[in-house]
């Protein structure tokens, strides 16, 4: 895991020690202005910032990144100009902006030991996430250690001292390396993170973070009655497991379930997927790294509220030992299920964490899954859909978007429940039409929760995972989605209830 110390200071950044200061510009009307926070480094350069920058091409659009050396103008050698993007009708910029920035930024400056960051004019949390998210590089694969991460960033703010900004930093701070334990997880390669392995790091991480820890393995699993994990679980040579971390301090004041889908890889069982893009399915434990990496960042906040993380863990692999096409599973709690496409698997296990979820008695469940290729199709790569209790769903959403992460509610149409209506069983995984493939999976999990119990469902399956060229803070690979939308969500709960 590779995050830059993060830190608070308040000398000025014409006169900072640091290898170099990044300053924001915005695409203006006219052409590049300068971003806040850039105005003592314009002066410095006797006001000729902007012509000079001008000159060289550069524009402020999102992403543009230029190094140029400052020639003593700044104690600093280096000044990097990064692009934030055309500013909101009233002229000013948003939160996000200076996140992906920040993140820009911090992405070609790998090999660099310290920079000052002057975007905490714009907003500090944002700053301060942006700069550590895009400087996270995951190089555990790597046979030659080519790249170094950026080691620390100053986030140059009025006072240092500032109780209210140190705070700020902290919960930053622990924000950004639950995203960071996410990455990792899920860019871990699937022959080296498995059901076994990723139980064992989910354990180790929730103890350091002073958590209870339960693992259930294939025996405890068949005594409880987990069938739908253990015939997910079933094709793979490397057996399940269902995990849970119970956060619990003494003050708190709301019991918060986090169920997450943990399929470690899904080539579809018996109803294998096409090789085509195949790979990309060592990101179907998203969901479930996202919860654990949640419970986490709640424990280390020392939020005022119970958390306890469900997380149930399979392979699902074709062999001889695979469950089938026609087979019924008995999930958790009793409910018979249909099987008739085995690539339809997150729901099974996500049906039993649910059932057992709801046991505990919580005031809201609330779980996150790489569910559908049909996300993608409604919503794109970028923004999750969150559907469920209107309530619930509504407030997850406004998390998603304010932290930046994106987020969409979407409905449960009660009419799709009777196309899921089974020749045997009380219910099939999948149906027979082609429509709205993701709100059937939110309609089938919603089989499983108990009626009293809030709930909401987050289908992350394009978000969690960036195949593409990176952007913003958002590195190729793993994205850490919704970590920051679940722990803006657990910490609005602690203050609110
Ligand atoms: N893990 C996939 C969903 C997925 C697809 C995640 C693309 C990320 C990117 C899930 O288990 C799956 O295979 N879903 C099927 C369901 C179908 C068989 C009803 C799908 O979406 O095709
Ligand atoms: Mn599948
Ligand atoms: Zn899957």
């Amino acid at each position: 895991m590779t995050t830059p110390k993060l830190t608070l200071v308040d000398t000025a950044a014409t006169s900072a020690t640091a290898d170099g200061i990044v300053i924001g510009t915005v695409e203006g009307k006219g052409g590049l202005e300068l971003a806040p926070g850039a105005q003592p480094v314009d002066d410095a350069y006797g006001g000729k910032l902007v012509e000079t920058l001008r000159m060289l091409g550069a524009t402020g659009k999102a992403d543009e990144v230029f190094k140029m050396p400052t020639g003593g103008v700044l104690t600093a050698p280096m000044l990097i100009v990064v692009g934030l993007g055309r500013p909101g009708k009233d002229g000013t910029v948003s939160a996000e902006q200076a996140r992906r920035a920040s993140g820009a930024a911090s992405r070609a400056l790998s090999g660099v030991g310290r920079v000052l960051n002057t975007l905490a004019a714009v907003d500090l949390t944002a700053a301060a996430e942006g700069s550590a998210l895009g400087a996270y590089l995951f190089t555990t694969y790597r046979s030659t250690n080519g790249n170094k991460p950026l080691g620390r960033v100053d986030l140059a703010v009025p006072s240092a001292k500032d109780s209210k900004a140190k705070a700020t930093l902290k919960h930053a701070t622990v924000v950004s390396q639950g995203v960071a334990i996410a990455r990792d997880l899920v860019n871990t390669p699937p022959n080296d993170l498995y059901p076994g392995s990723f139980a064992d790091r989910a354990s180790e991480l929730a103890r350091e973070a002073g958590m209870d820890v339960e693992v259930l393995d294939e025996k405890a699993m068949r005594r409880g009655g987990y069938g739908g994990t253990l015939g997910v679980g079933g094709g793979s040579s490397r057996p399940p497991r269902l995990v849970r971390l119970h956060y619990k301090p003494a003050d708190a004041r709301a019991r918060v379930a986090l169920v997450g889908k943990g399929v470690t890889f899904d080539t579809g069982g018996i109803s294998i997927k096409p090789a085509q893009d195949m790979e990309n399915m060592t990101s179907d434990m998203a969901g479930g790294a996202a919860v654990v990496a949640a419970a986490v960042v709640a424990a280390r906040l020392k939020l005022p509220i119970e958390v306890i993380a469900t997380v149930p863990m399979v392979e699902n692999m074709p062999s001889g030992t695979s469950y089938r096409p026609g087979d019924v599973l008995t999930i958790y709690g009793g409910t018979t299920v249909e099987v008739l496409n085995t690539d339809a698997e997150g729901r099974l296990i996500l049906a039993d964490a649910l059932a057992r979820a709801c046991e505990d008695e919580p005031d809201y469940l609330i779980d996150a899954a790489t569910l559908t290729g049909a996300q993608l199709v409604a919503l794109g790569g970028r923004i999750s859909a969150v559907m469920g209790e209107p309530t619930l769903r509504d407030r997850i959403t406004a998390h998603a978007q304010q932290t930046g992460e994106g987020g969409w509610a979407m409905p449960l149409p009660d009419e799709l429940r009777a196309d899921l209506d089974s020749r045997v069983a009380d219910l099939t995984n999948v149906t027979n039409r082609r429509w709205a493939g993701m709100l059937v999976a939110g309609v089938f999990l919603r089989e499983f929760v108990a009626e009293d119990v809030p709930w909401a469902h987050l289908d992350v399956a394009g978000p969690a995972y960036n195949p593409l060229a990176p952007y913003g803070y958002t590195t190729k690979g793993g994205t850490g989605v919704p970590v920051r939308t679940l722990a803006a969500t657990l910490t609005d709960i602690a203050e609110n209830g």
